[in-house]
């Protein structure tokens, strides 16, 4: 089975994701972090974010370290997000997404366009969804348990520019597959989203 989660920043559909994934024993990718490695590289290597074709070398990215915490800093996140707009860089980048889910077994994808784009085919969608506020208090509260000094009015402005940036692009952008079931983790506590996630995969589920 394939477990499509897309979301913007901060919606909690990373927890969600590798919620589902340890439930269902399936492999999880945060191909964010793709994106990220990407940015990191690119930033690196000193080469220009607005330049597609600089954004495109800089998607060689095995030599990054998938666990490198630079990869989690906001200048990672926020110029990923400006060269996940880029074609050149989707299209490199695709193909590791496509070949991880379609590994033997399934697997739980999350990200922007995973529904859409990577695995339309999926058997699970789930689009989840927070207010702008809360999200950006949880990313806010992030930074400072990080020990980052950060105002909250800042990370807001960030996370709507991000999304603005991410929905408003014409390559891939974010957007609800037509199939995918939303949740909205404004108001719900994390065992609660999670339980919400695992009814909403059941019901789609492949009947064993
Ligand atoms: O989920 P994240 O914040 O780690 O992602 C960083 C950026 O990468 C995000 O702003 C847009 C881009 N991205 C994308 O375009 N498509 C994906 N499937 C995942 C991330």
């Amino acid at each position: 089975m394939i477990i499509a989660v897309d979301g913007p920043a901060a919606s909690g559909k990373g927890t969600i994701a590798r919620a589902l994934a340890r439930h269902y024993g399936l492999p999880h990718m945060d191909t964010g972090l793709l994106y990220r490695a990407a940015a990191l590289n690119l930033l690196r290597m000193g080469l220009e974010p607005e330049s597609e074709f600089a954004a495109a070398r800089a998607c060689d990215i095995d030599q990054i370290d998938l666990g490198d915490p630079d990869l989690r800093s906001e200048a990672a996140g926020s110029v990923a997000s400006r060269i996940s707009a880029f074609p050149l860089v989707r299209q490199a980048l695709i193909e590791r997404q496509r070949h991880f889910a379609a590994l033997p077994g399934g697997a739980v994808l999350d990200g922007r366009d995973i529904g859409t784009v990577i695995a339309p085919n999926a058997q699970a969608k789930l689009f989840v969804t927070a207010t702008d506020e809360v999200r950006a208090r949880r990313r806010w509260e992030e930074l400072r348990a990080a020990g980052l000094d950060a105002r909250l009015e800042d990370v807001l402005a960030d996370i709507r520019a991000r999304d603005q940036r991410d929905s408003a692009r014409s390559a891939a952008p974010l957007r609800p597959a037509e199939d995918a079931e939303r949740i909205d983790t404004s108001t719900l506590p994390v065992e609660a989203a999670i339980a919400a996630a695992i009814a909403a995969v059941e019901r789609r589920r492949p009947s064993a």
